[in-house]
């Protein structure tokens, strides 16, 4: 439950990315030693990817912070169920380093989801041409390879976790990978950077041309996981929206140049430092428009956050999805709340209006959760969000964080909360 109306003020720490941390989790099986890593976001994601890596062997110690160590010095079990897969699409990530060093994996093959129908025949092409035999049966990938080779891969489509696979699995293949059209996100890098200390030879990484030289072992490492970019815009576009004054810490505004500008252009005032941002909002909002693109241009997970953002602001904002077919569901949501906006194809226009409505409305994914969150900050009366169970995979403790920044929401267990009994 949120009651709008108080600008976000104040200073939060940001956490470790949850879409580096998924990977960076995975390369744990490309070594018998132990990958020590730091910085790990405490979310229902990692714990679910823990949890899928600990059915396969692997060992989890957690540290003190936010540390934990994983040994894979035996892997007993190649297999990912439907459940896991159902529960987190990212499980498609063990696929390139169970190849890679067990030469066998089986893992259920993902369905669409929420926001689209996200296929992984990209991750398969890869593979294929490095010598895996990949055979789809009874809803199940099953792949083997003896020994992965090293092979050119030209990507059809820019895809995030599809270059990591093939990047993870190159890594322990014989002779040099290359891969085109690759993926330039941050968490790539990030990726990279683990592999590398663990013995890996990578070139490009942020590129779009990566090159990997497979050597015959990895080695333990200890890495720390980049700062949460989305986390960071979310946070960001929340104070944008509200007029607030909040400094972040921990954070990398190297990460976010194209959500940097969109707010500048949105009104704010924005100081920035090695690993802060500070964001101040003295004005309503204007209209921006903006299309999502593969990185580094604006990204599909920041687009519900700027939708909420367009509701209030002055002017009409056009805002285009182009990664996923389906990412427009929190519209119909907003709209309850009053929002003006129509929706033609993958295109929303946004009208901006004076003020939301608080109201009744329903999570559908994780960053349309954020959307919802940041309209009821800004919309009069009370909003109640259903199936917040979405946030908790994606963001570290966020409404401890938005009350520290001086938000009034709380986590209710109620089947039917009454929105007056929050003041
Ligand atoms: N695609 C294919 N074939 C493939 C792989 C992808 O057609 O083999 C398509 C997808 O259907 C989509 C586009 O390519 O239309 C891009 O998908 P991509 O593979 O890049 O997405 P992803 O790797 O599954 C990651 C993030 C997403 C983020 C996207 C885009 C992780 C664990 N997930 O997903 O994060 O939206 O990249 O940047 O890294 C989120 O955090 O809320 C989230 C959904």
């Amino acid at each position: 439950m949120i009651r709008g109306g108080n600008p976000l003020r104040g200073e939060i720490r940001i956490s470790g990315a949850k879409n580096a941390s998924l990977p960076v989790l995975c390369a744990a099986l490309l070594t018998r030693e132990t990958l020590s890593i730091k910085n790990m976001p405490q979310l229902n994601d990692v714990t679910t990817m823990l949890a899928l890596l600990e059915q396969m062997g692997v060992t989890v110690n957690y540290g003190t912070g936010n540390a934990v160590e994983l040994s894979a010095a035996e892997l007993t079990h190649l297999a990912v169920r439907y459940d896991m897969v159902k529960t987190m699409r990212a499980s498609i990530l063990v696929l390139g380093p169970l190849l890679a060093r067990a030469g066998e994996a089986s893992i259920s093959l993902p369905g669409g989801c929420a926001i689209g129908l996200r296929p992984i025949d990209q991750h398969i092409k890869g593979l294929e041409a490095m010598g895996a035999e990949i055979s789809i049966k009874h809803g199940y990938i099953h792949a083997v390879a003896k020994k992965l080779h090293g092979a050119r891969i030209v990507m059809d489509i820019v895809t995030v976790t599809g270059t990591e696979n093939l990047m993870m699995a190159a890594t322990l293949a014989q002779g040099t990978t290359v891969i085109e059209n690759a993926a330039r996100e941050p968490e790539i890098i990030d990726l990279a950077n683990c592999l590398t200390a663990m013995g890996a030879k990578i070139q490009g990484a942020g590129s779009d041309v990566i090159t990997i030289e497979g050597v015959s072992a990895l080695h333990g490492a200890m890495h720390t996981v980049m700062p949460d970019r989305i986390e960071t815009g979310t946070f960001l576009a929340a104070a944008c929206a509200t007029g607030g004054d909040i400094f972040l810490k921990e954070t990398d505004p190297c990460l976010l140049d194209a959500v940097l500008d969109k707010l500048t252009e949105a009104g704010a005032k924005i100081k920035t430092g090695d690993n802060w941002i500070h964001l101040k909002m003295n004005t309503k909002p204007r209209a921006i428009n903006l299309r999502t693109a593969p990185y580094p241009a604006f990204p599909t997970d920041m687009q519900a956050q700027f939708m909420s953002l367009n509701c209030i602001a002055n002017g009409t904002a056009v805002i285009t999805e182009t990664i996923f077919e389906n990412r427009l569901m929190h519209v119909q949501e907003l709209k309850r709340m009053n929002a003006d906006i129509k929706v033609e194809g993958h295109t929303a226009i946004i009208r901006g209006i004076d003020q939301l409505d608080g109201a009744h409305v329903m999570a559908t994914d994780l960053r349309a959760s954020a959307s919802l969150i940041i309209a009821g900050l800004v919309a009069e009366g009370v909003t109640i969000i259903d199936r917040i169970y979405h946030l908790d995979r994606g963001y570290e403790a966020i409404e401890e964080k938005l009350s520290i920044l001086g938000a009034r929401i709380k986590r209710t267990f109620e089947v039917s909360p009454d929105p007056t009994q929050f003041q």
